[in-house]
Protein backbone atom coordinates (compact mmCIF):
# COMPACT_ATOMS: atom_id res chain seq x y z
CA UNK A 1 0.00 0.00 0.00
CA UNK A 2 1.46 3.35 -1.43
CA UNK A 3 1.79 5.79 1.75
CA UNK A 4 1.89 9.44 1.94
CA UNK A 5 5.13 10.59 3.26
CA UNK A 6 6.40 14.14 4.67
CA UNK A 7 9.99 14.04 4.99
CA UNK A 8 12.20 16.87 6.56
CA UNK A 9 15.50 17.03 5.75
CA UNK A 10 17.22 19.57 7.96
CA UNK A 11 21.01 19.11 6.58
CA UNK A 12 23.83 20.67 8.35
CA UNK A 13 21.82 22.71 10.68
CA UNK A 14 20.80 23.02 14.61
CA UNK A 15 22.85 22.55 17.39
CA UNK A 16 21.39 18.93 19.83
CA UNK A 17 19.81 21.69 21.91
CA UNK A 18 17.51 23.24 18.77
CA UNK A 19 17.20 19.88 17.08
CA UNK A 20 15.70 18.95 19.90
CA UNK A 21 13.52 21.66 20.71
CA UNK A 22 12.01 21.68 16.76
CA UNK A 23 11.21 17.91 16.94
CA UNK A 24 9.30 18.58 20.82
CA UNK A 25 7.21 21.21 18.23
CA UNK A 26 6.61 19.16 15.63
CA UNK A 27 5.78 16.43 17.73
CA UNK A 28 3.03 18.03 19.64
CA UNK A 29 1.82 19.66 16.43
CA UNK A 30 1.59 16.27 14.80
CA UNK A 31 -0.17 14.90 17.87
CA UNK A 32 -2.72 17.66 17.86
CA UNK A 33 -3.26 18.46 14.17
CA UNK A 34 -1.20 16.31 12.19
CA UNK A 35 -3.03 14.65 9.03
CA UNK A 36 -3.67 10.87 10.63
CA UNK A 37 -2.66 9.22 7.27
CA UNK A 38 0.74 10.91 6.56
CA UNK A 39 3.62 9.13 7.57
CA UNK A 40 6.18 11.95 8.88
CA UNK A 41 9.71 11.61 9.71
CA UNK A 42 12.54 13.72 10.66
CA UNK A 43 15.45 13.81 8.76
CA UNK A 44 18.62 14.92 11.05
CA UNK A 45 22.40 15.22 11.61
CA UNK A 46 23.67 12.16 13.43
CA UNK A 47 24.27 13.73 16.80
CA UNK A 48 20.85 14.25 17.57
CA UNK A 49 19.52 11.14 16.04
CA UNK A 50 19.45 8.91 19.65
CA UNK A 51 17.72 12.68 21.51
CA UNK A 52 15.01 13.14 18.98
CA UNK A 53 13.86 9.34 19.19
CA UNK A 54 13.25 10.02 22.38
CA UNK A 55 11.76 12.98 21.60
CA UNK A 56 8.77 12.13 19.07
CA UNK A 57 6.13 9.81 19.75
CA UNK A 58 7.83 6.66 17.69
CA UNK A 59 4.13 6.12 16.49
CA UNK A 60 3.75 8.84 14.66
CA UNK A 61 6.88 9.98 13.51
CA UNK A 62 9.95 8.35 12.16
CA UNK A 63 13.98 9.71 12.43
CA UNK A 64 15.82 9.62 9.64
CA UNK A 65 19.94 9.64 8.95
CA UNK A 66 21.46 11.69 6.32
CA UNK A 67 23.85 9.13 5.06
CA UNK A 68 25.60 5.98 6.11
CA UNK A 69 28.87 4.40 5.92
CA UNK A 70 29.70 2.53 2.19
CA UNK A 71 31.10 -0.11 5.03
CA UNK A 72 29.84 -2.44 7.39
CA UNK A 73 32.21 -1.94 10.33
CA UNK A 74 35.92 -1.48 10.61
CA UNK A 75 38.83 1.25 10.24
CA UNK A 76 37.06 4.00 8.58
CA UNK A 77 37.50 6.98 11.00
CA UNK A 78 34.53 9.53 11.14
CA UNK A 79 32.17 7.37 9.37
CA UNK A 80 28.87 5.92 11.19
CA UNK A 81 27.62 2.76 9.86
CA UNK A 82 23.98 1.28 9.01
CA UNK A 83 23.90 -0.81 12.07
CA UNK A 84 25.16 2.12 14.25
CA UNK A 85 22.07 4.00 12.65
CA UNK A 86 19.49 1.17 13.36
CA UNK A 87 21.20 0.73 17.22
CA UNK A 88 19.98 4.71 17.55
CA UNK A 89 16.22 3.67 17.04
CA UNK A 90 16.35 5.40 13.71
CA UNK A 91 14.18 3.64 11.08
CA UNK A 92 15.53 5.43 7.55
CA UNK A 93 18.31 6.61 6.02
CA UNK A 94 18.64 9.07 3.50
CA UNK A 95 20.72 8.59 0.48
CA UNK A 96 21.91 9.66 -2.72
CA UNK A 97 21.31 13.27 -2.03
CA UNK A 98 22.45 15.39 -4.69
CA UNK A 99 24.43 17.07 -2.38
CA UNK A 100 26.57 14.31 -1.14
CA UNK A 101 26.97 13.57 -5.03
CA UNK A 102 28.47 16.68 -5.71
CA UNK A 103 30.55 17.61 -2.54
CA UNK A 104 31.09 14.41 -1.43
CA UNK A 105 31.75 12.22 -4.41
CA UNK A 106 29.12 9.83 -3.87
CA UNK A 107 29.02 7.43 -7.58
CA UNK A 108 26.24 4.88 -8.08
CA UNK A 109 28.74 2.04 -6.84
CA UNK A 110 29.08 3.67 -3.58
CA UNK A 111 25.41 4.11 -3.09
CA UNK A 112 24.84 0.27 -4.02
CA UNK A 113 27.16 -0.51 -1.22
CA UNK A 114 24.91 2.08 0.94
CA UNK A 115 21.56 0.91 0.06
CA UNK A 116 22.63 -2.91 0.59
CA UNK A 117 23.85 -1.98 4.21
CA UNK A 118 20.52 0.03 5.00
CA UNK A 119 17.90 -2.37 3.91
CA UNK A 120 20.18 -5.82 5.78
CA UNK A 121 19.87 -3.43 8.94
CA UNK A 122 16.52 -3.04 8.36
CA UNK A 123 16.06 0.18 8.02
CA UNK A 124 14.37 2.17 4.67
CA UNK A 125 16.17 4.20 2.34
CA UNK A 126 14.56 7.05 1.24
CA UNK A 127 16.95 7.25 -1.89
CA UNK A 128 17.25 10.63 -3.74
CA UNK A 129 17.20 11.47 -7.82
CA UNK A 130 17.09 14.48 -10.28
CA UNK A 131 19.01 16.22 -12.55
CA UNK A 132 21.02 19.46 -12.72
CA UNK A 133 19.79 22.60 -15.03
CA UNK A 134 21.72 21.84 -17.61
CA UNK A 135 20.18 18.36 -18.42
CA UNK A 136 17.12 20.48 -17.83
CA UNK A 137 17.54 22.45 -20.27
CA UNK A 138 18.77 20.00 -22.75
CA UNK A 139 15.10 18.18 -21.97
CA UNK A 140 17.09 14.91 -21.18
CA UNK A 141 15.67 14.81 -17.69
CA UNK A 142 13.70 11.82 -18.24
CA UNK A 143 16.58 9.29 -19.22
CA UNK A 144 18.81 11.29 -16.91
CA UNK A 145 16.98 10.48 -14.13
CA UNK A 146 15.59 6.93 -14.54
CA UNK A 147 19.44 5.84 -15.18
CA UNK A 148 20.12 7.18 -11.83
CA UNK A 149 17.91 4.39 -10.73
CA UNK A 150 18.79 1.96 -13.25
CA UNK A 151 22.26 2.13 -11.90
CA UNK A 152 21.67 1.39 -8.35
CA UNK A 153 18.16 0.66 -6.36
CA UNK A 154 16.70 -1.06 -10.25
CA UNK A 155 18.90 -3.78 -9.47
CA UNK A 156 17.38 -5.24 -6.08
CA UNK A 157 14.62 -7.83 -6.09
CA UNK A 158 11.58 -6.47 -6.66
CA UNK A 159 10.82 -7.20 -2.36
CA UNK A 160 13.80 -5.01 -1.71
CA UNK A 161 13.05 -2.48 -3.97
CA UNK A 162 9.50 -2.18 -2.73
CA UNK A 163 10.85 -1.56 0.74
CA UNK A 164 12.39 1.71 -0.90
CA UNK A 165 11.01 5.30 -0.65
CA UNK A 166 11.88 7.38 -4.11
CA UNK A 167 13.08 11.35 -3.61
CA UNK A 168 12.92 13.06 -6.87
CA UNK A 169 15.18 16.32 -6.26
CA UNK A 170 15.55 18.11 -9.44
CA UNK A 171 18.80 19.73 -8.09
CA UNK A 172 17.88 23.23 -10.25
CA UNK A 173 15.07 23.54 -7.50
CA UNK A 174 16.84 23.06 -4.23
CA UNK A 175 17.17 25.54 -1.81
CA UNK A 176 16.63 27.98 -4.58
CA UNK A 177 12.76 28.65 -3.95
CA UNK A 178 12.48 27.84 -8.04
CA UNK A 179 9.96 24.97 -7.23
CA UNK A 180 8.98 22.81 -10.05
CA UNK A 181 5.85 23.72 -11.55
CA UNK A 182 2.83 21.02 -10.88
CA UNK A 183 3.30 19.78 -14.48
CA UNK A 184 7.03 19.07 -14.20
CA UNK A 185 6.65 17.38 -10.84
CA UNK A 186 3.41 14.82 -12.21
CA UNK A 187 5.57 14.17 -15.62
CA UNK A 188 8.90 13.28 -13.87
CA UNK A 189 6.85 11.09 -11.23
CA UNK A 190 4.34 9.77 -13.57
CA UNK A 191 8.20 8.92 -15.92
CA UNK A 192 10.07 7.02 -13.20
CA UNK A 193 6.50 4.75 -12.15
CA UNK A 194 6.48 3.88 -15.46
CA UNK A 195 9.88 2.46 -15.65
CA UNK A 196 9.54 0.92 -12.26
CA UNK A 197 6.31 -0.31 -13.85
CA UNK A 198 8.66 -1.69 -16.67
CA UNK A 199 11.34 -3.06 -14.37
CA UNK A 200 8.99 -4.80 -12.14
CA UNK A 201 5.34 -4.35 -12.83
CA UNK A 202 2.79 -2.33 -12.12
CA UNK A 203 1.90 -4.06 -9.13
CA UNK A 204 4.89 -2.88 -7.56
CA UNK A 205 5.41 0.34 -9.23
CA UNK A 206 2.18 1.71 -7.55
CA UNK A 207 3.40 0.48 -4.16
CA UNK A 208 6.07 2.71 -4.08
CA UNK A 209 6.01 6.12 -2.77
CA UNK A 210 7.48 9.09 -4.52
CA UNK A 211 8.54 12.40 -3.31
CA UNK A 212 9.28 15.71 -4.66
CA UNK A 213 12.11 17.65 -3.12
CA UNK A 214 12.97 20.91 -3.92
CA UNK A 215 11.84 24.28 -2.49
CA UNK A 216 8.45 22.65 -1.38
CA UNK A 217 6.44 24.83 0.82
CA UNK A 218 3.21 25.59 2.39
CA UNK A 219 1.86 27.83 -0.54
CA UNK A 220 2.94 25.56 -3.48
CA UNK A 221 2.61 21.82 -1.64
CA UNK A 222 -1.38 21.58 -1.52
CA UNK A 223 -1.36 21.97 -5.57
CA UNK A 224 2.22 19.85 -6.13
CA UNK A 225 0.88 16.39 -3.45
CA UNK A 226 -2.73 16.87 -5.71
CA UNK A 227 -0.93 15.07 -8.29
CA UNK A 228 -1.41 11.59 -8.74
CA UNK A 229 2.19 10.28 -8.80
CA UNK A 230 3.00 12.69 -6.05
CA UNK A 231 2.99 10.94 -2.35
CA UNK A 232 4.43 13.51 -0.50
CA UNK A 233 7.84 15.32 -0.17
CA UNK A 234 11.31 15.84 0.92
CA UNK A 235 11.39 19.10 2.52
CA UNK A 236 14.68 20.69 3.46
CA UNK A 237 14.43 24.65 4.66
CA UNK A 238 10.61 24.74 5.35
CA UNK A 239 11.35 21.38 7.55
CA UNK A 240 13.36 24.08 9.90
CA UNK A 241 9.77 25.87 10.95
CA UNK A 242 7.58 23.40 12.77
CA UNK A 243 4.60 24.91 11.55
CA UNK A 244 5.45 25.46 7.96
CA UNK A 245 6.11 21.71 8.21
CA UNK A 246 3.17 20.65 9.99
CA UNK A 247 1.60 22.96 6.99
CA UNK A 248 3.26 20.54 4.44
CA UNK A 249 2.51 17.42 6.45
CA UNK A 250 -1.05 18.63 6.31
CA UNK A 251 -1.69 19.71 2.38
CA UNK A 252 -3.86 17.07 1.20
O1 LIG B 1 16.33 16.85 0.68
C1 LIG B 1 15.44 17.93 0.56
C2 LIG B 1 16.13 19.14 0.09
O2 LIG B 1 17.13 18.87 -0.84
C3 LIG B 1 15.18 20.20 -0.45
O3 LIG B 1 15.65 21.41 0.07
O4 LIG B 1 15.38 23.64 1.04
O5 LIG B 1 14.73 23.20 -1.37
O6 LIG B 1 13.34 22.25 0.51
P1 LIG B 1 14.72 22.70 0.06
Amino acid sequence: MRKKVVAGNWKCNTTVQEGVELAKAVNELVATEGAKDVVVVLGTPFTHITKVVETVDNSRIGVAAQNCAAEAKGAFTGEVSAAMVKSTGAGYVILGHSERREYYGETSEILNKKVALTLENGLTPIYCCGEPLEIREAGTQKEFVINQLKETVFKLSADDFKKVIVAYEPIWAIGTGKTATTEQAQEMHKDLRDAMAAQYGQEVADEISILYGGSCNPKNANELFANPDVDGGLIGGASLKADDFLAIINAY
